[in-house]
């Protein structure tokens, strides 16, 4: 049994390593942007990350770590023990952070924060109390009420109901930073966001509330309404016409915009020059089928230019090994087949889902091979 055993143990190693190395599929990329901090917060921001990951703590917490006490007393007695304790805190400290996407700077926060915290946990604190206004704003000094802005929380100027003509909000509101002059919203202007920015029309107006939308694209230096006829002037790339304003210019109309192995795709307002397949000794567009002419290595079938037989032997070849080893771990399973029907059978199924496992893994990851699986016969296989 020991014996048979090593021989499974051996047999599944060897699977292992070849479901690995037989069909050479590229390991995927990861994208370094994932792997950097996206972009830094304010220290507001970061003490409100910060607060809202500590009352998660506490909610997580608040049943307690002793239910299921003796006595229903005792548990009541523990549970009120412990909603105090210091070994609750640190519970809660232990993860703190550990859910915030900018967990960096929420822990550079909990760690300045601490000795302000264990000074509320200790005076025995209510917990509905807001902790977001003691900590960021009173002690840690990095927030500001609604409508304050800057060192000292300063209200904004104006009105707090239609702040900035309610289309935008004061410079540093909520923080201890900006000025508080307006901070207009896209498509506004002016000290109390007042005016439509360039490029912009006013939509709409009444005495409490103005619209500005955005011009056609088509349209350079501003636009009396929305559509490509409303425009002051056309954007390069377009061009004046008086019954349909700005319309799309096609450079690709133009002989020869792109260079020999290079096709020319129009755009709005735009084109670009796209590099031929490398099946194509010039083309009209992208892909196999669009050549002028095929590459050297490649000729022509049906609209298609195809490479030339010797890459498709290396394709083969490695099929071919491919074939070879199933063979090999066939004959595996046909050796030990007949000394333990039970544990060959086990083997036998693992091989079988092996290949089919290995062949599906070629297929899905566009490797030529065999497969097509819909058409390859597996129970033929094993009748041989
Ligand atoms: C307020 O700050 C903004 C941006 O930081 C600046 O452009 C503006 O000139 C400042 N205004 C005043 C009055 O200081």
């Amino acid at each position: 049994m020991i014996k048979e055993n090593k021989l499974l143990l051996h047999i599944t190693v060897v699977v292992a390593a070849l479901s690995v190395g037989l069909c050479n599929v590229q390991p995927p990329v990861v994208n370094p942007s994932v792997l950097t901090q996206s972009k830094s917060l304010g220290e507001c921001q970061a003490c409100k990350l910060f607060i809202d990951s500590f009352k998660n703590g506490l909610e997580r917490t608040a049943r307690g770590k002793y239910e299921g006490g003796d006595a229903a007393w005792e548990e009541e007695k523990l549970k009120k023990s412990y909603k105090r304790s210091e070994m609750r805190l640190i519970d809660i400290q232990e993860s703190i952070c550990k859910e915030s996407k900018h967990s960096v700077q929420c822990h550079h926060m909990a760690e300045k924060a601490e000795e302000f915290i264990e000074e509320w946990w200790s005076q025995n604190p209510d917990e509905s109390e807001d902790l977001y206004t003691y900590i960021c704003i009173e002690k840690m000094q990095v927030c500001c009420p609604k409508f304050h802005y800057g060192k000292d929380c300063t209200p904004c100027p104006g009105d707090h109901e239609k702040l900035c003509s309610g289309n935008g909000k004061c410079r540093g509101d909520g923080t201890r930073k900006g000025n508080g002059t307006c901070l207009c919203d896209a498509g506004y202007t002016g000290v109390n966001c007042d005016q439509c920015a360039s490029g912009y029309y006013l939509a709409y107006k009444d005495d409490s509330k103005m619209l500005c939308s955005l011009c056609h694209k088509s349209c350079m230096g501003g636009c009396r309404q929305g559509t490509q006829k409303d425009c002051v002037a056309c954007k390069p790339g377009f061009i004046f016409d008086s019954d349909e304003g700005c319309l799309d210019i096609n450079e690709c109309d133009e002989p020869n915009k792109c260079t020999k192995d290079q096709f020319c795709l129009n755009s709005i307002g735009s084109f670009a020059c796209m590099n031929c397949d490398k099946s194509c000794n010039g083309c009209h567009g992208d892909g196999p089928d669009m050549c002028r002419k095929c590459a050297k290595g490649y000729s022509k079938k049906g609209e298609f230019c195809i490479a030339d037989r010797e890459d498709e032997d290396q394709s083969e070849k490695l099929t071919t090994t491919r074939y070879m080893t199933y063979v090999g771990l066939l004959i595996a399973t046909g050796i030990l087949l007949p000394k333990s029907t039970s544990l060959g059978s086990l083997v036998g199924a693992m091989v079988l889902s092996y290949i089919v496992g290995a062949e599906y893994y070629c297929m899905i990851n566009g490797h030529t091979g065999l497969v097509n699986l819909k058409d390859f016969d597996l129970i033929q296989l094993f009748r041989t």
